[in-house]
C-alpha cells in the first residue's frame, strides 16, 4: 500500500447515502412505524436529513440513482412496484438544488449515469448546482447496468461492460473542456459601466469524438469548483482503470477489509501509472450501522430489522445486470464462475469472494449482495473499534446506508459521532471553503488530474 502515513491519521469522512425513492438498499424497512422514507416526494423530509447530517459535521449527502427498472429485459416489474424497490424514484438533481437553500456546508453529491443526459445539458446543469451551493456539488459517475436504462435512451441493449467506460472517457472530455477551458477566469467583467463578459476570454470547444460532437461555449460562467469532485462506483478491473484515471473518490463495493485493501492498491497503482499520485484518491466504502446503548439492544434491533427484511426486494434488486443473453434471468442453482455480467461486476466479484468452501450460487448472489454484508452492529465504542479497522484497511471515508430516515442519520449524529469524534476518527467542524477545498485542500481538480489541460486550452 503507497497511502501516506498522514493519511491514515486522518479523521474518516463520512456521506450519507440515499436516494430519491422509498426503498433503496434495505428493502422492507420503509414498512416499519419509525421509517418515513415512505415520504421520500416531500422535501421536508430531506431538509431534515441534510440539516441532521449538518448537525453531525458529515462531508456530505450522497443520492444514487438508476434510470430504469431492475429486472430481465421485457420482464414483469411486480415485485418492484410492490416493495417500492427504486420504483417511483425522483431526480437526484433537482432534489440537491433545494437542499442547497437549507444547508451551507455539507456536500451534495449525485449519481448521473452518461446514458441519461448529454454531455453539454449536464455540464450546464452541474455548474448551476454548483453557484448555487456556492462550490459543493460532487459528481458520481456511473455508466448504469439496467437493460431498461438503456431502453429508455433509444438503445436496444446496453453497451458491451469496457466499451460503457470507454464512452465515459469522451463523456468526461467533453465536460472537462466546457468546465475547465471554456472560459477563462477572468472573463466575466459585470462591469456596470461597460460589458458583461469579455468575448475574448470565452471559447468554443469544437469537440468531435466517436459518441459526441458540441461547439460550445459553455453557457454557463465559471462555479466555485469548475468541475464538481468527482466521484466514481464501479471497481472491475476496467472500473479501476477509469477510477485511477479520473475519480477523486471512489465508492468501493466490498465487503470485507482485506478485499477493499486489494481494491485500494491497485486503483492507486493505476493512479501512479496515470502521472497521479497515490493519495489523488479518498476510497468510501459502504456500511450500514445498527446502534444499541448495550450490544444485546443493538442485536435486538437487528433481528426486527431483519423480520421486517423483504427477500423478494433483495433478490429482484441483485439482479444487477446478471442476465443470460436472451435478458433472462439465470436459474437461482447456477454456479456464479459460470456466468458473466454486462452489468456489475464488482458486486459479483464481491460475493463470490465472501462464500467460503463451496461454490458460490446465483441465490448467494440475492442473498448476500445486498442484506448480509456491510452491517456494523453493536454499541457507538464496539462501532468506532470497527471503524478503525476500516481506517487501517485504507479506507478514506464511509457511506452510512440507512435503515429508516430520517432515524438512521438522528442516531448515528446523537449516539455514534460523539464517541468518533473523541477518538479523532470524525471530524468536528467542518473546514472552510467548496467541497473541494474542504476533502482535499485545493480549490480546483489538482494540476495532475485529467481535466487540468484542457485550462487555457482554448485560448
Ligand atoms: C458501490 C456501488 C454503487 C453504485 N451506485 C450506482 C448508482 O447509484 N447508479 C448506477 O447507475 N450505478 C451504480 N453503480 C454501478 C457502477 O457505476 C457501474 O456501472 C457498475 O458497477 C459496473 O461497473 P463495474 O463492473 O466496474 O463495477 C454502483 C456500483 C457500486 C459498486
Amino acid at each position: 500500500m503507497t497511502s501516506s502515513p498522514h493519511a491514515q491519521a486522518r479523521p474518516l469522512r463520512f456521506n450519507a447515502f440515499v436516494m430519491n425513492t422509498a426503498s433503496h438498499i434495505q428493502h422492507g424497512q420503509w414498512r416499519r412505524p419509525d421509517a418515513r422514507q415512505h415520504e421520500f416526494n416531500d422535501v421536508d423530509l430531506w431538509i431534515e436529513v441534510a440539516q441532521t447530517l449538518e448537525r453531525g459535521a458529515f462531508d456530505a449527502l450522497f443520492l444514487a440513482d438508476v434510470v430504469g427498472v431492475y429486472g430481465p429485459v421485457g420482464g414483469n416489474y411486480t415485485v418492484n412496484a410492490r416493495e417500492g424497490l427504486q420504483l417511483p424514484n425522483n431526480d437526484p438533481s433537482v432534489l440537491l438544488g433545494a437542499l442547497a437553500t437549507h444547508t451551507t456546508h455539507l456536500g451534495l453529491a449525485f449519481t448521473s449515469s452518461i446514458l441519461q443526459a448529454h454531455p453539454f445539458e449536464f455540464a450546464r446543469r452541474v455548474s448551476t448546482l454548483d453557484h448555487i451551493s456556492r462550490g459543493r456539488v460532487a459528481w458520481n459517475i456511473v455508466t448504469s447496468f439496467q437493460e431498461s436504462a438503456a431502453r429508455n435512451f433509444g438503445l436496444d441493449r446496453l453497451g458491451d461492460h469496457d466499451s460503457r467506460y470507454d464512452q465515459a472517457a469522451e463523456y468526461l472530455d467533453v465536460v472537462y473542456k466546457l468546465w475547465e477551458g471554456s472560459w477563462d477566469d477572468d472573463a466575466l467583467l459585470r462591469d456596470k459601466a461597460g460589458a458583461f463578459s469579455d468575448v475574448d476570454g470565452i471559447h468554443r470547444i469544437n469537440h468531435e469524438g466517436e459518441h459526441y460532437r458540441v461547439e460550445g461555449p459553455h453557457l454557463s460562467s465559471p462555479s466555485p469548483q469548475r468541475t464538481p469532485f468527482l466521484f466514481q462506483a464501479g471497481s472491475s478491473p476496467k472500473g479501476r482503470q477509469f477510477a485511477g484515471t479520473h475519480a477523486e473518490a471512489q465508492f468501493v463495493g466490498g465487503s470485507t477489509p482485506e478485499q477493499v485493501r486489494t481494491i485500494i492498491s491497485d486503483t492507486r497503482d493505476v493512479a501512479v501509472a496515470q502521472g497521479r499520485g497515490p493519495d489523488d484518491i479518498l476510497f468510501y466504502v459502504a456500511l450500514s450501522f445498527i446502534i444499541g446503548s448495550t450490544e444485546e439492544e443493538a442485536k435486538r434491533l437487528e433481528r426486527e430489522y431483519d423480520e421486517y427484511a423483504s427477500e423478494e426486494g433483495f433478490l429482484a434488486h441483485a439482479n444487477l445486470g446478471v442476465a443470460q443473453d436472451d435478458g433472462t434471468p439465470y436459474p437461482p442453482d447456477t454456479l456464479l464462475r459460470d456466468i458473466t455480467t454486462n452489468g456489475n461486476r464488482s458486486t459479483l466479484a464481491s460475493v463470490t469472494h465472501s462464500i467460503e468452501g463451496r461454490e458460490p450460487t446465483v441465490r448467494d448472489l440475492g442473498e448476500l449482495s445486498a442484506k448480509r454484508h456491510i452491517r456494523v452492529v453493536g454499541t457507538p465504542d464496539q462501532i468506532a473499534d470497527q471503524l478503525h479497522d476500516w481506517r487501517a484497511a485504507g479506507v478514506d471515508g464511509v457511506n452510512v446506508v440507512n435503515w429508516v430516515l430520517p432515524g438512521s442519520y438522528t442516531d448515528f449524529v446523537d449516539h455514534v459521532t460523539p464517541v468518533l469524534q473523541d477518538r479523532g476518527l470524525q471530524q468536528r467542524e467542518y473546514a472552510p471553503g467548496s467541497l473541494r477545498e474542504k476533502l482535499t485542500g485545493s480549490a480546483l481538480t489538482n494540476e495532475r488530474h485529467p481535466s487540468a489541460k484542457y485550462r487555457g486550452a482554448f485560448r
